[in-house]
């Protein structure tokens, strides 16, 4: 592959995707969206913002560590304490490791934020990738609000960091401003202006928001005008509307190469649709139907003459081919008969690495599935998966829960919790406006907290009567952060009490806040 016309794909979603409220993983969690991003060959992963918690240091490290293949990145502002902060985690990954520091430069962000003058500004981003490239040789640069910036000071910027020893520098819409023709007007004008850029020394990298809905479109009209880096996260997630989504970047290149003249990005398409699914489940932010490519409509033709025509030939109203994007991939479906080394291998065959405990604890969760369903699917058990991975510390476990509900009965849940390190359950019920409701308000009065349930969505895992039911709900326990709870089951109002507690013990067990504000 030409090393000029090659597109990385640098994903952010465990940086700038887990800054979406409620959509904040566990380790483990961040771990496999790791695993399956190298699975999807992704050129670069942005694993967090180290600096901001021992939560976001570790995980950063340990993707470093355990991911092989991408480069591996995290973010740090222009100060000393989050450059090293950074270096440290990213250098498990060795030769892979890269720091990406950010210092707004915008006008308004100047002045009323920064309250720095320009060559203040230069000075500081200078001496930041100076301090980088004293930990790696891979240093990224971003001129945040970078779209909204004057063009002339943001080429003084780029020639400046560039000559710190950036190879890399990202121009961030941050907020989601850009239109397409200016975005990539001002990419052209960069890329010219910056001999380094032409010559390939540095490349340029996009980042856009999708605050207009405009940050997919942003990004490949800047991959015209000589971009070579896009970010962007899965299925699209990031902070208020979101980043640009990898899936629909990578397809719109692989699908329209005759548009985008012979740019070629290594992503394996084939992976995507797990790639959705996997984050959906981790951050608990659900898929869209109508979503480009990982909707579950994407490609379901409902009127009988596109159906005709798809019939006669695919290509006369499907631009793409799901199975392309992993659609519609699954094997033959297991059944309770089958044993724990066949669902060990289909898990090994489906790419989880699980400990021996791990398969055990799935095993057995399969056995109680396979009781009530005819056959397990590769989703039912990647569900079952997810659910072993999103599990936390146990604070409080449930033992029992009765519920009673009907149209001439008020709701009533009776619930007995088991705290950690205590012999003895505690039991206790309580009525509520529905049995969810119910279950929810018991859970609540023994564990002393008081959820306010801000979403709640259900969704079948596989298809038919007797399908897994996946309850992903958010809750405000009364800090500033939003709980993500995740349970999957057959009983949905158990499923839901299950998910409930989850979120309580996430609550519990979570190491406080964080903060994205500060700046330096
Ligand atoms: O949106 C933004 O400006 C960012 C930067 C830190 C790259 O996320
Ligand atoms: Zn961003």
């Amino acid at each position: 592959m030409n090393k000029k016309n090659r597109i990385m794909i640098f994903d952010t979603t465990l940086r700038d995707g887990e800054q979406c409220p409620g959509a904040s993983m566990n380790l483990r969690e961040k771990l496999e969206v790791g695993r399956q991003l190298a699975r999807l060959k992704v050129d670069v992963i942005e694993a967090g913002f180290p600096v901001i918690s021992d939560g976001d240091f570790e995980a950063v490290q340990t993707i470093a560590r355990e991911i092989k293949g991408p480069v591996i990145t995290g973010l740090a502002r222009c100060v000393a304490k989050d450059i090293d902060a950074a270096g440290a985690a990213v250098k498990p990954a060795g030769k892979r490791g890269r720091i990406h520091v950010f210092l707004a430069t915008s006008k308004i962000h100047r002045e009323f934020k920064l309250g720095k003058a320009k060559d203040e500004i230069i000075r500081l981003a200078v001496e930041g990738v100076k301090r980088a490239r004293t930990h790696v040789s891979s240093v990224e640069f971003s001129p945040e609000d970078g779209s909204r910036t004057e063009p002339e000071f943001l080429i003084d910027v780029c020639k400046a960091v560039v000559a710190a020893g950036a190879t890399v520098v990202n121009i961030p819409d941050t907020v989601g401003w850009a239109v397409p023709e200016q975005y990539a007007a001002l990419i052209a004008q960069l890329y010219n202006a910056v001999p380094e850029f032409k010559s390939g020394k540095a490349i340029i990298s996009v980042h856009c928001h999708n605050d207009l809905g405009l940050a997919v479109a942003n990004s490949l009209a800047a991959i015209k005008a000589g971009a070579r880096q896009v970010e962007c996260t899965v299925n699209g997630i990031g902070e208020r509307a979101g980043n640009a989504a990898l899936e629909e970047i990578v397809m719109a290149l692989k699908t329209r190469g005759d548009f985008f003249g012979g740019v070629e990005c290594g992503v394996n398409a084939k992976e995507i649709v797990k790639a959705s699914r996997l984050v959906s489940r981790m951050s608990g932010l659900v898929v869209q139907r109508s979503k480009a490519i990982v909707g579950e409509n994407a490609f379901a033709h409902s009127s009988g003459i596109h159906q005709d025509g798809i019939l006669k030939k695919r290509e006369t109203y499907e631009i793409m081919d799901p199975q392309d994007v992993g659609w519609g991939l699954t094997e033959l479906p297991l059944t309770k008969h089958s044993g724990r080394a066949a669902v060990a291998v289909r898990l090994k065959h489906l790419g989880f690495k699980m400990t021996d405990a791990d398969v055990a604890a799935i095993f057995a969760r399969f056995k109680e599935i396979g009781d009530k369903k005819k056959f397990v699917y590769d989703d039912d058990l990647t569900a079952l998966v997810e659910g072993q991975i999103t599990e936390v510390p146990e604070t409080w476990s449930m033992d029992y829960i009765h519920v009673t509900c009907g149209n001439q009965t008020m709701p009533t849940a009776t619930v007995r919790l088991r705290k950690r390190g205590s012999a003895d359950a505690v039991q206790d019920a309580s009525i509520g406006d529905g049995p969810v409701d119910a279950a929810v308000k018991a859970i609540d009065r023994l564990a002393g907290t008081a959820g306010k349930l801000l979403d709640y969505t259900l969704r079948s895992v596989s298809e038919g009567q007797d399908a897994l039911g996946e309850v992903t709900l958010k809750v405000n326990f009364g800090s500033r952060d939003i709980v993500t709870g995740k349970g999957t089951g057959t009983d949905i109002v158990e499923t839901s009490a299950r998910a409930y507690l989850n979120a309580v013990n996430r609550f519990f067990g979570s190491g406080g806040e964080k903060s994205h504000d500060a700046q330096p």
